[in-house]
């Protein structure tokens, strides 16, 4: 079952989150000597990366020992207001000493096929990823897998990366697909915001009904924590 922390802003949400973080890498490099991690993409977790790049957390990690992947990305070049690796890189990657080979961009400048099958095959020789996080739209979308995404109904199967579309632009894309989410250790949803509130109800519904449809409530992995402020989930 996932679990639930509520914080009462979306500022504790961001330190909370960062705090877990932190705690699950340095878990994964004192047991296996490194760390994968795969960053979301979207708004909300620009505050999570900035605290991981400041002071007190940034110190805390030995960043030389952290791999980094994307969970998804948008089909533009990496300087594009809409990169997601922009946004991480601006907020987190640029500001911490991590060793340059060890960040795995998706290459989406590339035609959307061809990218997401490089990715694939980069997480086919990879180990598992030890923490992943993820947002949710308020369609239920996680990472770019989009309501209606081929392969939802058989996640354990099929390539670990995949081209999507989005309704929103832009619409061409890049993601982890289910199988690589859930082969993961720990996953991590960031969700803030009263706009997320009832879907957010609703996959929580569905992941405990043991019959999700909504990509966000497919998602199951060793251990789910949905890291969620008041607004989007008041107190009942
Ligand atoms: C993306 C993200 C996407 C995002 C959600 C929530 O590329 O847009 O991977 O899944 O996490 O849409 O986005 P916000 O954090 O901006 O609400």
């Amino acid at each position: 079952m996932p679990h639930l922390r509520r914080f009462p802003t979306s500022g504790a949400l961001y330190d909370g989150a960062a705090a877990m973080i932190v705690a699950l890498l340095q878990a994964a490099i004192a047991e296996r000597g490194r760390a994968a991690l795969a960053l979301a993409g979207g708004s909300t977790p620009r505050g999570v990366y900035e605290r991981l790049a400041a002071p007190p957390l940034a110190g805390e990690l030995d960043w030389s020992r952290i791999f980094v992947y994307f969970g998804d990305e948008r089909c533009v070049p990496p300087n594009h207001p809409s990169s997601n690796f922009r946004m991480a890189n601006e907020a987190l990657l640029s500001r911490v000493p991590l060793v340059p080979d060890h960040v795995f961009r998706i290459d989406a400048e590339r035609p959307p096929a061809d990218a997401a099958a490089r990715y694939a095959a980069l997480l086919d020789a990879a180990p598992p990823l030890d923490v992943v996080l993820l947002g949710m739209g308020d369609d239920g979308h996680t990472a770019s897998l989009f309501p209606g995404t081929p392969g939802l109904d058989s996640p354990d199967a099929g390539p670990r990366a995949m081209a999507t579309t989005s309704p929103l632009a832009p619409t061409n894309r890049v993601s982890l697909t289910l199988r690589a989410i859930n082969e993961s250790r720990d996953v991590l949803f960031l969700v803030s915001g009263a706009g997320k509130a009832a879907r957010l109800a609703e996959v929580l519904r569905e992941q405990a009904s043991g019959c999700p449809t909504l990509p966000a409530a497919r998602v199951h992995a060793r251990s789910v924590t949905w890291l969620v402020d008041s607004a989007a989930n008041p107190a009942r």
